[in-house]
């Protein structure tokens, strides 16, 4: 199975370039940008990755982020992310940045976006690797900050599919977002958003008929509200779902109890992700193995889930068919179906 999943072609629909950031790496740009981090080693670091919740886990992460400077560091850092992509047969992601965390801190837009999106195109040409970006906004500043942060893209339009909406999620509703993610989509941006990964089904309608999202990220929490699945089964609306990030969040307690399985059966067309894998103990391949194991997924599952990515992916409809084309031959070839 473990081959099965290394070979099988997928995509990755929802990763947030910071939470890629591996502390060797970490520990290499602070060097060369003379910044102190409050680590000795990489075995300290990893030790202080323990989360009893998402806030635990994003003060740390936004902390990480700090050591990220000049454009050549966030080129770095991406690449290093679509190398992994590369060996894990990821053909085509699609990346969240969180600008805010860098423009509060003095950096340039321009710098974050050069950075990545300079990354991302030499990933086309050497790895043959497809990817889009999506812009998040920061849920827990206020909605002048994400209109700051969408003017600042203006510019930079062409680089970017998407817009998106992360970090603390309590408190901090969809419904807040509104006229930001309106002037998103006027300018020409898909809308999508983190919903019900610790906030509650409400949360998850607020998005969906609030800021007319066109893809849930997590959305494990619709699983409170029949009505909600229907709905979102209704709409069609795939849900990004990261079984390693929700343990070690503590979304789900054991992997065993994760409800994937369940989302697949009552009909939502899910996808699994890796969320910020430098943090959550494994990349995309990881998390594909850590359901297939704890859930019994069978290879028929598997190639629905990647199924899934590439078709609930934004690429335009003929490159997602090439994909599935390529999906399809792989695992009738895997299946000795043909
Ligand atoms: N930012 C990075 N990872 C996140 C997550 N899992 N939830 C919300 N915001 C995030
Ligand atoms: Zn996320």
């Amino acid at each position: 199975m473990k081959k099965f999943i290394e070979n099988l072609p997928k995509a990755e629909l929802h990763l947030h370039i910071e939470g890629s950031f591996e502390p060797a790496q970490m520990f290499e740009i602070a060097k060369r940008n003379a910044i102190d981090i409050p680590f000795n080693s990489v075995a300290e670091v990893e030790e202080a990755y323990k989360f009893d919740c998402l806030q635990d886990f994003l003060d740390i992460y936004y902390q990480g982020a700090g050591v990220l400077i000049s454009e050549n560091d966030f080129y770095d850092l991406t690449y290093a992310y679509l190398q992994k992509c590369a060996a894990q047969n990821v053909r085509h992601a699609e990346i969240m940045f969180d600008p805010q965390t860098h423009t509060d801190r003095g950096i340039s837009f321009e710098t974050v976006i050069k950075g990545i999106s300079s990354a991302c195109a030499d990933a086309k040409t050497k790895l043959n690797i497809s990817s889009f970006l999506i812009m998040s906004y920061l849920r827990h500043l206020p909605e002048e900050s994400a209109f700051k942060t969408l003017k600042q893209s203006l510019p930079y339009k062409h680089l970017i599919h998407a817009v998106g909406l992360d970090s603390s999620e309590k408190g901090n509703p969809p419904s807040k977002f509104k006229n930001v993610f309106e002037a998103s989509v006027k300018a020409g941006y898909i809308p999508l958003a983190h919903a019900g990964e610790e906030g509650d089904a409400s949360y998850v309608w607020e998005a969906l008929d609030v800021l007319k999202i066109k893809r849930i990220d997590h959305g494990n929490n619709a699983l409170q509200d029949s009505k909600l699945i229907a709905e979102i089964i209704k709409r069609d609306i795939a849900l990004t779902v990261c079984p390693l990030s929700n343990t070690a969040l503590q979304v789900v307690k054991d992997i065993k109890d994760h409800p994937l399985k369940k989302m697949i059966d009552l009909g939502l067309k899910v996808t699994i992700n890796s969320d910020d894998p430098a943090y959550f103990g494994g990349q995309v391949n990881a998390n594909y193995s850590a359901v297939q194991e704890a859930l019994n997924l069978s290879k028929s599952d598997l190639y629905e889930l990647a199924k899934n990515s590439f078709n609930y992916s934004l690429l335009p409809k003929p490159k997602r068919e090439f994909y599935l084309a390529e999906l399809e031959l792989y695992y009738l070839q895997a299946t000795k179906k043909i």
